[in-house]
């Protein structure tokens, strides 16, 4: 699936949903997803959206929440995950990971990018999360 998604990158609908004022530049030129369906989606779905998201090496996500339940499924390991004021941990590609509705929670990458398939529902689909953590040394 991810050499599938690396061949035919050009010929997706990449998106992000921060800028770089939100997490700094760096962030921005290693993050996007690419919705599948739902009301961003190559198909359009009002109940559910699914996608991927990718993460560069040496990117925090830092700690936010929203409104609608999510289910990541990481594609490859090696990235640490947090859930609410849980410790990073890092988790196996292929684990399914549930984040409750505004369960805060972030993802931190290390020396490899992260691909991971999201699913959410339940809430506005479309929105932008709510940010509560900053960056590990700011926004560069
Ligand atoms: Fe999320």
């Amino acid at each position: 699936m991810a050499r599938i998604l690396a061949e035919q990158r050009d010929e997706l609908r990449w998106g992000q949903t921060y800028t770089a004022a939100d997490f700094g530049q760096r962030f921005i030129d290693n993050y996007g997803w690419v919705e599948l369906f739902g009301t961003r989606g190559h198909y359009i779905n009002d109940k559910v959206a699914a996608g991927f998201l990718v993460l560069g090496p040496g990117i925090e996500y830092p700690d936010h929440h929203h409104l609608a339940e999510e289910v990541y499924i990481p594609l490859t390991g090696g990235a640490a995950w947090r859930m609410g004021d849980a410790p990073f941990r890092e988790r196996c590609g292929g684990e399914v990971i549930h984040h409750a509705s505004n369960m805060k929670h972030a993802m931190r990458t290390g020396s490899e990018p992260l691909l991971a398939l999201y699913l959410w529902r339940g809430g506005p689909l479309a929105a932008k999360s709510t940010v509560t953590g900053t960056i590990a040394g700011g926004k560069d």
